[in-house]
């Protein structure tokens, strides 16, 4: 009898959590009879002419994923502006990839990506509806819409916390005003959930205006009573006036710019030394990707891959798993494709709390 095979890969940014994922999906894919491959590189591994691939087995796949940071998959991101940059079309790029699908002869695939990758899959499954694809959301940012949790957001929470709470003894001894930039792309998510657990006074995200006045007003009240330090979290993709965030161009078929964040901190002191007040930028950048799982992302990674699994064998496929109100639930992946990307609106609770623990978060 033909063996039946599913192939996993993991797409775009990495962050901890991918693969508590990959040894779900391997533990329950291997109790309902199947082979479980594992894609190496992401879709650019799909796309090869020869894709690359391991077989998982109980070595790779042993306890020890459960808290590893990282993929063993390893990951790619920009496959399609790359792709085209090489000159290859659009089209071109999504035929390599059903092709690389049926050169596996695979009976279902897993990935494991952020809103670009599930958009990408969209369009994949608009040409080929006989693919049988199921998306496990995962990024830092926490930005895919209709889950509460992509995995990799709670890990990367907590280093920002464990890192702030190192700034914090330091920005005491020398009295300073400490700025912490994080990473989140266009959503504030990690900013405003570090920044309410380690007790920041200002928290910036690129959701909300703010008025640097106000800003600097706030770190001046923080020198003067008994506390005289001040922390400052700023999300990368605040803009401010006078400070410009660099852009890469990518000069191919299709132009296709993508902006590379970074610089936003330092910015933000020498505005706020303009008080008077001495002050220091942290950039934490990708340690936010990295670290020992979080105990929320390892569950979260482990129900996500036992679930990917049942829904490929249940044949219910084309869709996004998301975690909602303590359950896994499976959206559509063309319901999700009409809102992709979710950011912190005012009427969020962490936004009225912020707001009520007297922390200055921009003009909402
Ligand atoms: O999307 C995850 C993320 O870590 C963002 O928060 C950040 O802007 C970006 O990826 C960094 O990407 P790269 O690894 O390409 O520098």
């Amino acid at each position: 009898m033909k063996s039946r095979r599913i192939g996993i890969l993991t797409s775009g940014g990495d962050c901890s959590g991918l693969n508590s994922a990959i040894r779900a999906t391997y533990i329950r894919a291997k109790q309902l009879g199947y082979d479980l491959i594992g894609i190496t590189r992401g879709l650019r591994g799909l796309a090869k002419d020869e894709p690359s691939y391991v077989a998982l087995n109980d070595q790779l796949c042993g306890d020890s994923m459960l808290t590893s940071g990282g993929s063993i998959l390893y990951s790619d991101t920009k496959f399609m502006a790359s792709t085209v940059e090489s000159g290859i079309s659009v089209a071109d790029a999504r035929k390599a990839l059903s092709n690389g699908y049926k050169k596996l002869g695979l009976d279902g695939l897993i990935c494991v990506g952020g809103d670009g990758s599930v958009q990408l899959i969209n369009e994949l499954l608009n040409d080929n509806e006989d693919l049988r694809i199921v998306v496990i959301p995962k990024t830092i940012d926490n930005d895919v819409s209709g889950t509460d949790l992509a995995i990799g957001f709670q890990t990367s929470v907590e280093v920002v916390v464990s890192a702030v709470e190192n700034i914090i003894s330091t920005a005491k001894s020398h009295e300073r005003a400490m700025v912490v930039e994080v990473m989140g792309r266009g959503a504030g998510h990690i900013a405003i959930n570090a920044g309410l657990s380690s007790g920041a006074d200002v928290i910036l995200v690129p959701e909300f205006k703010y008025d640097i006045e106000k800003v600097k007003s706030k770190v001046m009240s923080c020198f003067n009573g008994e506390k005289n330090y001040c922390i400052i979290i700023v999300a990368e993709s605040v803009e401010a006036s006078g400070f410009k965030h660099k852009e890469e161009v990518i000069d191919g078929v299709v132009k296709y710019t993508h902006v590379v964040y970074g610089g936003i901190g330092q910015h933000l002191v020498n505005r706020i030394k303009e008080t008077g007040i001495d002050s220091r930028c942290v950039t934490l950048g990708h340690i936010q990707r990295g670290g020992k799982t979080s105990v929320i992302d390892r569950t979260l990674g482990t129900m996500f891959g036992v679930e990917a699994v049942n829904l490929i064998d249940e044949n219910n496929c084309g869709k996004l798993l998301c975690y909602v109100n303590n359950k896994i639930c499976a959206i559509d992946i063309r319901d999700f494709v009409r809102n992709p990307t979710k950011t912190l609106t005012r009427d969020d609770v962490y936004v009225r709390i912020a707001k009520q623990m007297g922390v200055y978060i921009g003009e909402t």
